[in-house]
């Protein structure tokens, strides 16, 4: 039978994309964003906090990339979704399991 849950934000499966941009010097970071999807024929949408580091990268060279992560990765996909490049420089040399 169908059931009511109201309006709330529980589509799932929500894949985790990986976005990543360069900083000023050319070094690349990378960020988990679970708030992505497909939203036209030419189009993405994200949702991005403006704190992450990824993001400054993304305002400064106005050029990202989106991947998905496949089960080789999950490690350092996991990774680059609990630390920030805004604390630690040398986070994608870092990435667990690399
Ligand atoms: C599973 C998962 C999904 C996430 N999804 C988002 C998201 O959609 N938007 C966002 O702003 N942050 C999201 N985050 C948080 C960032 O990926 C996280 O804060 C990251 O460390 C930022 O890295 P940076 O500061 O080096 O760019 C997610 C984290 C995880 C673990």
């Amino acid at each position: 039978m169908r059931k009511s849950l109201g309006p709330k934000p529980i589509i799932y499966p929500m894949p985790v994309l990986i976005i990543s941009a360069y900083d000023e010097n050319d070094v690349p970071n990378a960020m988990n964003a679970a708030w992505g999807t497909i939203c036209d024929t030419s189009k993405i949408a994200i949702v991005l906090s403006h704190d992450h580091k990824t993001v400054k990268n993304i305002f400064l060279k106005k050029a990202f990339t989106v991947s998905i992560a496949d089960k080789e990765n999950v490690i350092p996909a996991d990774f680059v979704g609990i630390v920030s490049g805004n604390n630690e420089p040398d986070k994608m040399k870092k990435r667990a399991g690399v």
